[in-house]
């Protein structure tokens, strides 16, 4: 049986012996925070920006970080050992209290958890998008562990044969259930500018300084809905799904109806970006 080796409360474990109690606040009232890292060839991607991330998210949920940046690079490298690709979930509750009361409790210890997953990078298959209401709050900033909006919304696409929901808020786009939004308009890359609709991406940061570097005109701001839906190119990004084109949204073709010019050049781009990562010493 498949059973790898997680990180509970400091502790290195197998997976089917960690264990948390039924008390815990992410269990009872989804109060944690998360992150999602990859790893190629035994390395960890941005590993700088996931952990500012993490700090950023902690600080919105009042919960002081429970390790220090070193330990956490201790932690998750000891779950990277081997050198295949691989994502870690790291996730961090408000911990277990004595009973159930919405105010946060004293003198708990926070529960952290890590584990480290295979995942395949292939060349994405073109996507087809739905466009649904943001229904989710106010501190979509944050990456916290609090995500029955985005599972629902993730449903959706899939139930109308689509891979990604693209969320409109107030009419104007803000992210995918689980990603970051790109559109090309007139040649340039536009991505709706960060705020408390959307998550800070570390990909989409990443897109974006790509781009700077290789002289490709980019944007942040807002888009309504009307004119992305007029763009050249749609595209998503997530650490886990990298850069994907988008060729149908509500059943109509996006541009001519396949991946665009703009994708490809990024997506070499940020291939070649990873090879030099992984060759890195
Ligand atoms: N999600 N927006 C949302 C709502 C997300 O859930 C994600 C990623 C992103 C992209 O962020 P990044 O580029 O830092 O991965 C944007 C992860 C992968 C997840 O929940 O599994």
């Amino acid at each position: 049986m498949n059973d790898p080796i997680v990180y509970l409360n400091g502790d290195f474990l197998p997976l089917s012996q960690a264990k948390v109690s039924v008390l815990d606040r992410g269990f009872l009232f989804g109060d944690g925070v998360y992150e999602v890292i990859p790893a190629y060839g035994g390395k960890l991607f941005r590993l700088e920006e996931h952990l500012q991330r993490l700090e950023y998210s902690l600080r919105g949920i009042r919960l002081d970080s429970p390790l220090e940046a070193l330990r956490w690079r201790h932690i998750l490298g000891e779950l990277v050992r081997d050198d295949g690709d691989q994502s870690i979930y790291l996730q961090i509750t408000r911990g277990t209290a004595p009973k159930r009361d919405h105010v946060f409790p004293e003198h708990i210890r926070p529960t952290v958890f890590a584990m480290a997953t295979p995942i395949q990078t292939t060349k994405p298959q073109p996507a087809k998008a739905v466009t649904c209401e943001d229904i989710r709050w106010q501190l979509c900033h944050l990456k916290t562990i609090t995500l029955l909006a985005n599972v629902l919304l993730r449903q959706d696409a899939v139930d109308h044969g689509c891979q990604e929901s693209i969320l409109v808020r107030d009419g104007t786009v803000t992210e995918g259930a689980a990603s970051n939004l790109f559109a090309v308009m007139e040649g340039t890359v536009v991505t709706p500018p960060k705020g408390p609709h959307l998550l800070p991406g570390v990909t989409r940061d990443l897109i974006l300084e790509l781009a700077e570097t290789h002289g490709i005109p980019a944007a942040e701001r807002a888009i309504p809905l009307a004119e992305f839906r007029r763009a050249e190119e749609i595209w998503y990004t997530s650490s886990t799904r990298e850069l994907v084109p988008v060729v149908e949204l509500d059943n109509r073709p996006v541009g001519k109806g396949t991946p665009g010019p703009i994708w490809r050049q990024m997506y070499e781009l940020f291939q070649a970006y990873k090879q030099a990562f992984r060759e890195a010493s």
